[in-house]
């Protein structure tokens, strides 16, 4: 950190087109906002930036879905997202919108020098064209099947199955979103950005120059390069968007994935004249925060684009998380399946850090992670309550009761091996933690803020100053040790507060106020000290921090998810599990691959060995599969073709080194091969028994 002097951290623009979500915030949102509270108690230059999405092809759909104006829509949903950041206490310095003015100037201004430079094609091609609804059909407009995994639902941008990406030509049986209409093409003209001159830099500046990026990111920015980069188009063919700023240019707008990223410096000279200072000098660390599905338009594209504007610094770091899942289910909005901010905001008032605390403790770091109400309750009730508040409750009551509600002096003649011991902990604690949020590992600052509680708890239980004072007698014989203890405990208290600060602001508020310190005790060069309160203070009463939460609870709020499926508009489908291990769509052309590509399938043939239904999953059966050296549990969706007993010592071919997935609550350790056939399944199998655990290659 030693060469910036500034922080731009950036969190990527959701759509105006829907409110957020936990998966949102797990993504994107809260390390973000962790990061941000860290570097802000380090006093370090730094601004938050976020902001809405307000154009492109989601908000123009969501506008025909609900037979509104995009105008109405982007209003409507800036206002519950706003809120609802607001509420979880992300604190972003502004939180714009790409719909506003200041925005429109900037992004036009920007495509103009890159025009005046001669950074565009222009090329006009044919491109599907919905008769039905004399609209040309790009991005999320058109729908046909994915070539790569078969998904009868790809958008002609992406397939939101497998996550390739994909153009509206690679579709197989296109269809237009609006109408259903086949398509037609017609001729239109468009700006593109020839990716392909960027490959050498990309491949220095990113390739060479980040190699400590996450591997999740760097990955898959290596394949895209390595793939070979092709031009792409900037603008679009809609009314609704940043008009492009060209005489001849007539119903074009900037494509969705040009404007929005610059939205980031549009809302950065909206919050501040001084924008430039952190967009333009190099001392500048620029860091943006998003989701796995936005890796290739933070790392590659909108650097390209910067890079060809010239002028701006390029991101040091692009922490992307993967995907959270809900209750072992991939979170669907169009089927309702998904927690969503603005209602647990509602149904659980004034517990925002429980939910933060749940989030950073299991975000998708570094692969998919799964979300459960019941692990939302274990950790509130045996980690939030259990350890951290009940350390500081435990501690404010002796302290009352036993040093007169002020803080205690500490007695240097009586102190021992295990006082002396605090001092290190929480130095080492400190280390720990700020190593961990410099290196984006959330989780990892997380639990070392959690071990400093749990010490604390430790060092009280060895004290034990209620034993110490269990007779009034033996309470003033031992005044001075019981003294040293609560001392140390409300010290611990103190560096809590600043240790936990990035990840609950709402708790460290409420212990600074039990402390009656002000803010600036929170600051991070004070966290290790021994000196944060001073002997005689006296201090308020304790305060609840964290309360249970009940068996209750979280089956109401089950049952709301499950509830809400049904509602939704694709009502009779369940929602799509995370792993999909069987039920896969009818054999359709893939992409080509290398022999690397395939060799890379741990292939084995294994014998099942037990087979159950899963519990209120009609279309799911737990496996035992023995693979010779290990037996694996395996979830697959074959309910509706074989019942359990029937498929009993079968062999099977198993993917033995696909990633662990929790389903329904169950891990299933690999997937089984089958063939379909006009929607039967058979099992892949050898034609004669081999022993468990043979190789397929
Ligand atoms: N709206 C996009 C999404 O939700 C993210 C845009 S990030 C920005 O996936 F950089 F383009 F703004
Ligand atoms: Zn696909």
């Amino acid at each position: 950190m030693a060469n910036f002097n500034r922080y731009l951290i950036t969190a990527a623009l959701p759509y105006a087109n829907g409110p957020v979500h936990i998966g949102h915030l797990a993504g994107c949102y809260l390390p973000s906002d962790i990061y941000v509270r860290y570097l802000r108690a380090k006093k370090a230059d730094v601004k938050f930036i976020g902001g809405t999405d307000e154009h492109g092809v989601p908000i123009t759909i969501k506008a025909m879905q609900e037979n509104v104006s995009p105008q109405d829509i982007v209003d409507k949903y800036y206002k519950i997202i706003s809120e609802s950041f607001e509420a979880m206490g992300i604190s972003f310095d502004i939180f714009s919108r790409t719909s506003r003015q200041i925005h429109h100037e900037t992004a036009a201004e920007f495509f103009l020098k890159m025009y005046n430079d001669g950074r565009f094609e222009v090329k006009e091609s044919e491109q599907y064209f919905d008769e039905v609804k004399q609209v040309f059909l790009a991005d999320r407009y058109i729908i046909g099947t994915c070539p790569n995994c078969g998904n009868e639902k790809a958008y002609g941008d992406q397939c939101e199955r497998c996550g390739t990406s994909l153009s509206p030509e690679e579709l197989i049986n296109p269809r237009s979103a609006l109408s259903d209409a086949v398509p037609v093409k017609r001729k239109t003209k468009h700006w593109y950005m020839p990716l392909q001159e960027y490959e050498p830099w990309l491949k220095e500046w990113l390739l060479e120059g980040h190699k400590e990026w996450k591997n999740n990111v760097y990955g898959q920015c290596k394949s895209w390069i390595d793939n070979g980069l092709q031009s792409r188009a900037m603008t679009r063919d809609s009314n609704w968007g940043i008009k492009v700023p060209l005489p001849d240019a007539e119903g074009k707008v900037l494509y969705v994935w040009f404007d929005a990223p610059i939205g980031y410096i549009s809302a950065t000279k909206e919050l501040t004249p001084n924008w430039a200072d952190y967009w333009c000098k190099e001392d500048t660390k620029l860091v943006h925060f998003i989701g796995k599905d936005n890796i290739v338009f933070h790392c590659i594209i909108f650097p390209a684009m910067l890079k060809s504007h010239g002028g701006f610094v390029l991101p040091e770091n692009v922490p992307a998380n993967e995907f959270l899942n809900i209750e072992g289910e991939k979170v669907s909005t169009s089927r309702n399946w998904a927690v969503w901010v603005h209602e647990y905001v509602k149904d659980f008032p004034d517990q925002q850090d429980v939910l933060r605390y749940v989030l950073c403790a299991t975000a998708p770091e570094t692969k998919d992670n799964d979300f459960t109400w019941k692990d939302f309750q274990d950790r509130n009730n045996n980690e939030l309550v259990a350890i951290f508040g009940n350390f500081i409750n435990r501690t404010m009551v002796l302290m009352h009761k036993l040093c007169k509600g002020k803080v205690p002096p500490f007695h240097i003649d009586v102190r021992d091996d295990k006082d002396d011991a605090v001092a290190a902990m929480l130095q080492t604690a400190k280390q720990k933690i700020e190593d961990a949020l410099e290196n984006f590992r959330f989780r990892d600052a997380l639990q070392e803020m959690m071990n400093v509680a749990r010490e604390g708890n430790r060092y009280l239980q060895e004290k034990q100053p209620w034993i110490l004072a269990k007779t009034p007698e033996l309470q003033q014989q031992n005044q001075a040790l019981i003294d040293n203890c609560l001392h140390l405990c409300l010290q611990i208290t103190a560096n809590l507060a600043i240790f936990c600060n990035p990840f609950l602001p709402f708790t460290a508020k409420k212990i600074s106020h039990m402390l009656k310190v002000v803010d600036r005790m929170l600051e991070w060069e004070n966290a290790g000290s021994l000196k944060l309160l001073s002997v005689g203070y006296s201090l308020r009463p304790p305060e609840l921090l964290f309360k249970k939460i009940e068996d209750e609870q979280v089956k109401a709020q089950i049952e709301k998810l499950h509830a809400g499926l049904k509602q939704s508009a694709a009502a009779a489908a369940p929602a799509v599990p995370a792993a999909p291990a069987a039920a896969r769509p009818e054999a359709a052309p893939k992409a080509e691959i290398q022999y690397d590509d395939f060799a890379k399938l741990d292939l084995r043939v294994g014998t099942i060995l037990h087979a159950e239904k899963v519990e209120k999953a009609d279309k799911l059966l737990k496996l035992t599969v023995d693979i010779g050296t290990e037996k694996r549990t395996v979830v697959s969706g074959i309910a509706m073709h074989f019942k359990p007993e029937e498929i009993v010592g079968k062999q099977v071919t198993l993917v033995a080194n696909l990633a662990p997935r929790k389903m329904r609550g169950i891990e299933s350790q690999g997937m089984i091969l089958m063939a379909e056939d006009n929607g039967k399944l058979v099992f892949v199998n050898p034609n004669e028994q081999v022993s468990p655990g043979s190789g397929v290659s």
